[in-house]
């Protein structure tokens, strides 16, 4: 099993609730690896000595989470150099017309705040499959989101092998049932995002109780005052559902059958998410306070994808031919 994350801001609820969270329940049943994808976040990041931040913080947060340095591997992007070697060779297994077609890049440059459009964020889906295809993963848990890549990357998968031969695992991505599309509580039809126009519709992981309390009170819901599930008709209600359900375990039905009114919904899911993220700040501080000691994890975490990664990319250049070195 296989998934990565961006080191492009705090992390967020859609995050936890679409992925970070199967992470986690992954680890006993695979062997996992997870990845800080800090050369992704080079796609869009220009300022100099943010993405390393970010990467230390976000691996507190990963092992705040609940990932088990012991059992999975958790290891940064660029600790790894076979990935960008990788995403070279599939680069050369796309196409054009491919890379064009890709939600995330039409929607990523036409937001750009200046003219700049790397070609990275053109070509970002050729190295998120070296990612994945590095560790031969069968599963990639994301949320929903993300299924185009991993669709893209069963695409080149399936025609590498087509044209060397048999080397490449072709993965297949995973999401939950509750909590794959977390929407932003300001606007319900867009998904939540750290790249929103407002925070206030973003609930991040470090948000404290008040805040969370805040976020959800003021979330846009209808004028209808019926709680009922309908996706396209009632998003913000729906959301609500649908976080709540993910925060406690309980069925959307009978989240639907327990609640008339808007009020104790809001006020529910916010308590039932102020519960699962308490615990997560408090290991995070704590992790933080030894950064010494997260540097040492994500280095045994590099030395552990490396040794699988390095004997994939020798699989590649065999199959492809290249002249040994
Ligand atoms: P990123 O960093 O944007 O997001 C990390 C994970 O969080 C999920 N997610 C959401 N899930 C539900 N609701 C939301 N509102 C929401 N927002 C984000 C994403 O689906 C993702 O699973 N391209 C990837 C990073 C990546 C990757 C990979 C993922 C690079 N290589 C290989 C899997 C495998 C990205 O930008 O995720």
């Amino acid at each position: 099993m296989l998934s990565c994350i961006q080191p492009t801001g705090d992390v967020h609820l859609g995050n936890y609730l679409g992925a970070l969270r199967n992470w986690v329940a992954g680890q006993h049943e695979a062997d996992v690896f997870h990845g800080i994808v800090d050369l992704h976040a080079l796609t869009t990041t220009v300022t100099p000595d943010v993405i390393g931040a970010n990467t230390l913080e976000l691996s507190a947060m990963l092992f705040a989470i609940g990932l088990d340095p012991e059992v999975a591997t958790v290891f940064v992007q660029s600790h790894v150099p076979e990935h960008a070697q990788l995403g070279w060779v599939m680069e050369c297994t796309v196409s054009f017309g491919e890379l064009s077609r890709m939600t995330q890049f039409k929607e990523k440059s036409s937001r750009s705040e200046t003219d700049f459009v790397s070609a990275g964020l053109f070509t970002y889906p050729a190295l998120q499959a070296a990612d994945i295809v590095l560790y031969d993963a069968n599963e990639v848990p994301v949320g929903d989101d993300q299924r185009q890549h991993v669709e893209i990357t069963r695409d080149i998968a399936i025609r590498f092998n087509h044209r060397f031969g048999d080397t490449l695992v072709v993965p297949e991505a995973v999401t939950p049932a509750a909590g794959a599309r977390v929407m932003d509580l300001a606007d319900p039809t867009s998904k939540m995002s750290k790249s929103s126009a407002s925070t206030n519709g973003c609930v991040f992981l470090l948000d404290p109780p008040e805040v969370v309390t805040r976020k959800f009170k003021r979330a846009v819901t209808d004028s209808d005052a019926t709680v009922a599930y309908d996706r396209a008709e009632k998003p913000g209600v729906s959301n609500l559902i649908d976080i709540l359900s993910a925060a406690s375990g309980m069925s959307a039905e009978s989240i639907v059958s327990s609640y008339r009114q808007y009020g104790p919904l809001k006020s529910d899911t916010a308590e039932a998410v102020i519960a699962v993220l308490a615990p997560i700040q408090a290991r995070y501080e704590e992790l933080m306070a030894d950064r010494g000691e997260l540097a040492r994890q994500l280095r045994i975490g590099a030395d552990r994808a490396r040794t699988v990664a390095s004997a994939t990319l020798e699989r590649v250049y065999s199959a492809v031919g290249l002249l040994p070195g």
